[in-house]
């Protein structure tokens, strides 16, 4: 038994989810796109896992690099978000267009982002079509002023505590 491609996206659209946009150097390239699959995995050590399509070009540069930059948006960055999630959009121009600071790896960091951290790639796991990759932070700053961005149903908005 399994379900179709259409229920899984309606049972996947009602999950609330942060929005990051990962960053890495490929090649003294910067690259990125839009991720919402990440999460919190462990705290000693301290590990995060994002989940790329195996069918995306980010998906091979993450196989070659050996860091990458996690950047939470802020809910001021949802045009930024978009702009990550096309692949027509040149993210080495993107990139350097923004704020930015390369960590010691040479990951480029959004000084602009809600947080961001440098993450060392430890492992990658099959995860159907997509890959998990788990990566170790080595580094990380925060803004504690700044409110979050929120993926729902396809769009993108800001998050309101009751
Ligand atoms: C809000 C949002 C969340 C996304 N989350 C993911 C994700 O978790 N994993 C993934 O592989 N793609 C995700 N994408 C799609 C990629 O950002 C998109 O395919 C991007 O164009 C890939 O860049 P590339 O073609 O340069 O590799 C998301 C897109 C949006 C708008």
């Amino acid at each position: 038994m399994s379900i179709s491609d259409e229920l899984f996206k309606e049972l996947m659209r009602r999950f609330a989810a942060g929005v990051t946009l990962i960053t890495f150097n490929e090649n003294s390239k910067f690259g990125g796109l839009t991720v919402s699959s990440f999460c919190s995995l462990s705290m000693n050590p301290p590990l995060v896992l994002i989940c790329i399509d195996k069918k995306i070009a980010s998906h091979n540069s993450l196989k070659n690099v050996t860091n990458f930059g996690v950047n939470i948006c802020n809910s001021e960055q949802g045009k930024l978000a978009w702009d990550f999630a096309n692949s027509n959009i040149d993210k080495n121009e993107l990139i350097n267009s923004l704020p930015n600071t390369t960590t010691d790896s040479g990951t480029p960091l959004l000084d602009e982002a809600l947080a961001s951290m440098d993450c060392r790639i430890t492992e990658r796991h099959d995860g159907g079509d997509h890959s998990i990759f788990i990566g170790q932070i080595e580094s990380g700053n925060f803004d504690d002023k700044a409110e979050p961005l929120v993926y729902y149903s396809s769009g993108l908005g800001e998050f309101k505590p009751n």
